[in-house]
């Protein structure tokens, strides 16, 4: 049983882990920015964290930490990445662990164009895209595939996407989009791949999930299932960008491909965490979040505890929890 600080307790990846650490028997403390984010209801304790990108972000963690005996901390948002791991060793000195992806990976992850190019780097599998200049240089845009999708580059939870069919549309949505990126739509069936991946690099355990549904960037029904294609991607992946513990990659496979070709499988994005359809692949058999906490505490991550089981479907529905405290949920002081 460990003392685990869980951060990102208002999302679905949050919600997830802290439900997998309570089911475990540790004792969670989520965090989260807002004070009526769903997570801190689930857990033991609760803390109120700034933004990442508040400079109080860090020592509020680190003190939040000394508060709760917090043995590791585990953050299931990108964003606080990079700062946390400037604070690695302050919460190393008050006993704390804390694992993920270096920075660079993260960053690359973050920044959809800097991700895309990388991609194209290491040889991946990936649609063609172009950093869209509003008041600039359109004729980039022509040579580029369409029917095409047109996204921020710092996007999240599928915000601001819009998909385009006719040419004289683009420009149109380039303007409405912060920072457009424009891509070659991708066919086929969309998938996530929720992948654990050891402090050597290794590949632990790969769950791919298709996503049947998708609310507001969130897998609602998804099936898992199996593709040594889609192994082969993450590995490939993986050691292109550097990247380490637990992430999730989403693509799509052309079903109308030649299922041997290059392009068949496409990636697409790559989160460096936990994903809002985690818990699918949780309960298809595989422990990522055990298994993560593992390899954050320093113990080796066993592969065969993060096999799954395909076919497993999830279909999800809201639920309520009712708190009956006049304090609950009142902003930070
Ligand atoms: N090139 C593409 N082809 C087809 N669909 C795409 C493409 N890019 C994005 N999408 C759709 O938009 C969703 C969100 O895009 P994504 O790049 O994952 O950004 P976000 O960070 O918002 O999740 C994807 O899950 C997918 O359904
Ligand atoms: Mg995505």
């Amino acid at each position: 049983v460990n003392r685990v600080l869980v951060t990102g307790a208002g999302g679905a990846a949050g919600v997830s882990v802290i439900r997998a650490l309570t089911r475990a028997g540790h004792f969670v403390v989520a965090a989260d920015p807002d004070p009526l984010a769903a997570g801190l209801a689930l857990a033991d304790q609760s803390v109120l964290l700034p933004f990442a990108d508040d400079e109080r972000f860090v020592p509020a963690v680190v003190s939040a930490v000394e508060h709760h005996a917090v043995e590791a901390l585990i953050t299931t948002v990108a964003e606080e990445m990079p700062p946390l791991r400037i604070g690695l060793a302050s919460l190393a000195e008050r006993g704390a662990a804390f694992w993920c992806s270096p920075t660079a990976a993260v960053s690359c992850c973050i920044d959809k164009w800097g991700f895309a190019r990388a991609v194209e780097a290491a040889n991946l599998p990936g649609p063609a895209t172009v950093l869209a200049d509003p008041d600039g240089d359109r004729s980039l845009l022509t040579g580029l595939p369409g029917p095409w999708v047109v996204k921020p580059r710092f996007g999240r939870g599928s915000r601001d996407i819009s998909f385009v069919e006719e040419p004289d549309e683009l420009a149109w949505a380039v303007r409405r989009t912060p920072g457009a990126i424009v891509q070659t739509r991708c066919r086929g069936r969309e998938f996530t791949a929720d992948v654990l991946i050891g402090r050597d690099g290794a590949v632990a355990g790969v769950v791919p999930r298709w996503r049947l549904e998708t609310k507001a960037g969130i897998s609602t029904k998804g099936t898992t299932f199996s593709d040594p294609r889609i192994d082969r991607l993450v590995g490939d992946t993986v050691a292109a960008l550097g990247l380490e513990g637990a992430i999730n990659l989403q693509g799509f496979v052309d079903d109308e491909a030649d299922p041997g070709a290059t392009d068949a499988v496409q990636l697409v994005e790559v989160n460096p965490r936990f994903s809002g359809g985690l818990a699918l692949s949780l309960a298809s058999g595989a422990d990522l979040v055990g298994e993560f906490l593992r390899g954050t505490l320093g113990l080796p991550i066993r592969p065969e505890r993060c096999r799954h089981e395909d076919g497993v479907t999830m279909t999800r529905y809201y639920e309520e929890i009712i708190v009956r405290d006049p304090d609950h949920g009142a902003p930070a002081p």
